[in-house]
């Protein structure tokens, strides 16, 4: 979604600006935009990509040491060169980037235009131009009182950042619901949406908090909460370097990053699994392990493919720890009046740790006295700071729009938080848990075999580049799975895709089938195999071309399936981080096969900060 670039120091702003939306790109934007202040202020913004606005920007190059940029990912009004980044307002003297929405938009600008504001474009965030500029007119204030009246007066959420000419030497930023930090050099300060742009300068980094603010000059800054209450804020050290946000010789983030999933498993693993002393350590939820072992119930709020880890961990718990857990959207949980309280523990989850509709569901649980945790990517992110405790994935920056490493990590770490529990409750004798505590450790080994073969896929990829439909099959465990092979293929090679319980295609799905539809089976030697065969056998009676995710000595399988790509064997619990692997890569081949732009697929933000 959204992003924002400030800078305010010695460089030339528009290169580091530049530089720093591009880094952005991952987050999805349909325009972007730049003003510089040098004595006056240059505006330059334009539909399309980064390399536009680039383009534009070489024909009329401002110089300028102080400068804002954004991509702007459409809401109100449609992606064109008029409603981009930066907005202004009247006298022309400030200009304005915003992430996230005015939500009382229309009632302010309605009051605006009766008190004779003109507006250019249909943004919202050129409403809240117009109401800073009225309230410094009426109001006789200085330029940042007026930021702070206006901002009391709007609704809804905002990541900002404003120049103003009048105040050459000051950056006002500021923060409610959309995340925004500061990177603190030396006699510079940088202002990015996340950590991305700000790598390659500073590790230092300052997280503003909702309602707050930050006045930034060359020499420093100073936070303060949008009522004026001066806070002093905590500085943290950037854990991420520049080569995690670098495509290191692959044509893709999301092929890197699949190609990582050996790595990062283990890396999530490292210091948590012991697995000589049959023991699991999650430090992050040390302080709340008994509240979590004596819950009644544990519910998992979750969007997309996070959605799709918490459906694989509500398989774990209940095996493992038996306990009751239930997976809601997140995008529904707040809207139910959902039924939770202090003996509940909701689990969210979440790559970014900034999607709004988890954020709400985590803010609403806490609410009603549940214990919040979370599992989450992204260190400092909101989430990460708002759950009570929780654990991280260590996946390292996901750049690809797809997730596919963040999945694998969160079933690790899922898989790690069950077998803990498990222990805790005693529903998990030593030589199971010891069992799945091995194999969980030989799991980075056996992605990494996956990985080395590609052939398979590949010829599967190229003979169904250009289907229309796909029906993704599985059952148990791998249900999740094919929900998440399903949701990978339609985000980035727009091929419509479903995911099913292997059971339920009969039930409706199994009238798609005939010999024009690629029907993939996720069917391994688990518990569910004779079952699955006997989908198998429905599909093949109807002629649907049938591609199967099985071990190399399912023979069954093998000999019925039109196409096979093998996974190791393992734990029927841990197979998923095994199976989803080859559905990740058919729908990255597949994709490029029909040349999508697979790292920033169209509509798709990686960052979802609206509701
Ligand atoms: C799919 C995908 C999305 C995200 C979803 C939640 O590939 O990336 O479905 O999984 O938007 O995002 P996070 O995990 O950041 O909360």
């Amino acid at each position: 979604m959204c992003g924002i670039v400030g800078y305010i120091g010695h460089r030339n702003a528009v290169d580091v600006i530049l530089k720093g939306l591009k880094r952005l790109e991952y987050r999805g934007y349909d325009s972007a935009g730049v003003a510089i202040s040098n004595g006056k202020l240059t505006i330059q913004k334009c539909k399309g990509k980064v390399s536009q606005l680039e383009k534009l920007i070489k024909a009329n190059y401002p110089h300028g040491t102080m400068g804002i940029g954004h991509t702007r990912w459409a809401t109100h009004g449609e992606p064109n060169d008029v409603n981009a980044h930066p907005h202004q307002a009247g006298d022309y003297k400030f200009a304005i980037v915003h992430n996230g929405i005015i939500e009382n938009y229309d009632a302010l600008k309605k009051e605006l235009i009766q008190k004779g504001h003109f507006f250019e474009g249909e943004t919202d965030t050129e409403v809240l131009a117009h109401l800073i500029q009225e309230v410094k007119k009426v109001g006789l204030t200085d330029f940042e009182t007026a930021v702070q009246m206006a901002l009391n007066q709007v609704d809804g959420t905002y990541g900002l950042a404003i120049l103003n000419l009048d105040e050459p030497d000051k950056l006002i930023v500021a923060r409610k619901g959309s995340p925004l930090l500061l990177g603190i050099g030396d006699n510079e300060v940088f202002v990015a949406s996340d950590a991305s742009p700000i790598i390659e300068y500073t590790k230092k980094v300052v997280y503003l908090d909702d309602d707050e603010m930050a006045i930034i000059t060359p020499d420093g800054y100073q936070v303060k909460t949008i009522s004026n209450i001066e806070l002093s804020k905590e500085v943290h050290e950037l854990e991420m370097n520049i080569e995690q946000i670098e495509k290191g010789g692959f044509p893709h983030f999301m092929l890197k990053e699949i190609h990582e999933q050996a790595q990062t498993i283990s890396d999530c693993m490292r210091g948590r699994l012991m697995v000589d002393e049959n023991r699991i350590v999650l430090g992050g939820i040390s302080d709340v392990l008994d509240r979590i072992v004596n819950a009644k119930r544990l519910v998992i709020a979750a969007c997309g493919t996070s959605w799709h880890a918490g459906m694989v961990g509500e398989y774990m718990f209940e095996h493992m720890a038996k306990l009751p857990v239930e997976v809601e959207y997140a995008s529904e949980f707040r809207y139910r009046d959902p039924l939770i309280g202090p003996d509940d523990v909701l689990l969210v989850i979440s790559q970014s740790g900034e999607t709004a509709d988890t954020l709400a569901a985590l803010r609403e649980a806490k609410a009603k006295g549940a214990l919040v945790i979370g599992i989450c990517n992204v260190v400092g992110s909101t989430i990460a700071r708002e759950t009570d405790a929780g654990v991280y994935t260590h996946a390292g920056p996901e750049i690809g729009v797809a997730s596919t490493k963040a999945f694998t990590a969160q079933v690790t770490v899922l898989a790690m938080m069950a077998i803990l529990l498990g222990q805790k409750r005693g529903t998990l004798t030593k030589e199971c848990s010891r069992d799945i505590i091995k194999e969980l450790n030989t799991i980075p080994a056996k992605v990494a075999q996956i990985l080395e073969k590609l052939d398979d896929v590949d010829t599967i990829s190229r003979l169904f580049a250009y289907a229309s439909n796909f029906l993704y099959l599985g059952r148990s465990y791998n249900f999740p799975v094919a929900l998440e092979g399903a949701l990978k293929l339609k985000e980035i090679s727009y091929i419509h895709a479903e995911g099913y319980p292997a059971a339920e295609m009969k039930h409706g799905p199994i009238a798609l089938i005939d010999e024009h539809m690629p029907v993939v089976v996720i069917a391994v030697n688990d518990h569910t195999n004779e079952k699955m065969i006997s989908n198998i056998e429905e599909v093949r009676a109807r002629k649907g071309r049938l591609i199967a995710i099985t071990n190399e000595d399912n023979h069954d399988v093998r000999r019925l399936a039109e196409f096979s790509i093998t996974v190791p064997q393992t734990h029927d619990s841990l197979s998923p981080l095994l199976t989803v692997i080859p559905l990740q890569l058919l729908s990255y081949q597949i994709a490029v096969y029909r040349k999508c732009n697979v790292d920033q697929p169209r509509n798709l933000a990686k960052s979802v900060t609206v509701e």
